[in-house]
């Protein structure tokens, strides 16, 4: 039986602004994102049933039945083409698991280019990209990974220049958390404290965008901002320690990466996010400590083995 596997990066967003709460329950955003090369592979295979089967160090954190958005996303495809959804899901996991990085969206962007190339579906990227939107924000971006800014609920996408690779560094939590619970701890913050002065909201991160484009990472550590970054402290104050222990070993600038709990942290270059990593794991602030590169593309097809 025929079979296709798809390869998907991490995201990480340099920018994250977060803007009013909808009527419907999202939130607005100026974001940009980057794809990192930390990636989960998802193979899907011709079955007689929908299934799900997870591997990696984390596969116990991640359900393996319908409510996997990987199965949701075949589903969705499947609706969408008319055709019968049996196929045999395996996800290899390697992006951390609700750690801000986009992890089920991978697995979702994944299984949406696969299942796409085994039943041979002559399907518009737009299409793709608007079946992805349905299934969580950030979907459509790791389909397309690069650099991009986000509008929307993050959903929107403008690819953006940028100029080198940027090296960081991942330090990831031994406890996930949960994106809604993060937004609407930010909800509560602001509910509270009437004046949020650090707040980027939905600006355009212009400055930030140039310094992309100048490929010069010094320019770009300063600007880094995360309006997700008090929500995701005030729920694990823990994460104050970690930031400070990246900033100690060396690293330019970090940051909470998305909703958190992953700490991001960006280096000067390659050999200086192995020395971080390697002060960072000893400090024993994170679970994990892992190097990564980007921007890296979005979710791609690779030979099956
Ligand atoms: O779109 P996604 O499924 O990733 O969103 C998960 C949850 O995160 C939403 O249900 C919502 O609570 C929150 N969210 C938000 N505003 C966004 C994106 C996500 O409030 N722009």
């Amino acid at each position: 039986m025929g079979g296709a596997t798809a390869r998907v990066p991490a995201k990480i967003n340099l920018h994250l602004g977060v803007g009013p709460l909808r009527d419907d329950g999202f939130h607005e955003l100026s974001t940009l994102y980057c794809a990192l090369s930390l990636y989960d592979e998802v193979t899907v295979r011709a079955a007689d049933d929908l299934s799900v089967t997870v591997r990696g160090e984390s596969r116990r954190q991640v359900p393996a039945d319908a409510t996997n958005l990987a199965a949701r996303a075949v589903v969705a495809l499947a609706t969408h083409a008319g055709t019968d959804p049996r196929v045999a899901i395996t996800i290899a996991k390697n992006i951390p698991v609700a750690g801000g990085m986009a992890g089920g969206s991978a697995d979702a962007a994944g299984a949406l280019v696969a299942a796409a190339r085994l039943w041979r579906l002559d399907i518009t990227r737009d299409e793709l990209l608007a079946i992805a939107a349905d299934l969580g924000s950030d979907v459509p971006f790791s389909v397309v990974g690069g650099a991009a800014l986000g509008t929307g609920r993050g959903e929107r996408l403008l690819p953006v220049l940028h100029r080198g690779e940027l090296h960081w560094v991942l330090a990831v939590a031994g406890t996930g958390l949960s994106t809604p619970d993060v937004y609407r701890e930010i909800d509560r913050l602001r509910a509270r404290d009437e004046d949020q002065p650090t707040a980027a909201g939905t600006a355009r991160p212009d400055p930030l965008l140039q310094a992309l484009a100048s490929g010069d990472v010094h320019a770009v550590a300063p600007l880094l901002h995360n309006d997700l970054q008090p929500a995701a402290l005030s729920l694990q104050p823990m994460l104050r320690r970690t930031l400070r222990a990246g900033r100690e070993a060396g690293a330019l600038a970090g940051i909470v990466s998305g909703s958190g709990p992953t700490c991001a942290f960006l280096c000067a270059d390659a050999d200086a996010a192995v020395s971080v990593a390697a002060e960072l794991s000893g400090s024993g602030v994170a679970k994990a400590v892992r190097t990564a590169s980007g921007p890296v593309p979005g979710a791609r097809l690779v030979p099956i083995n």
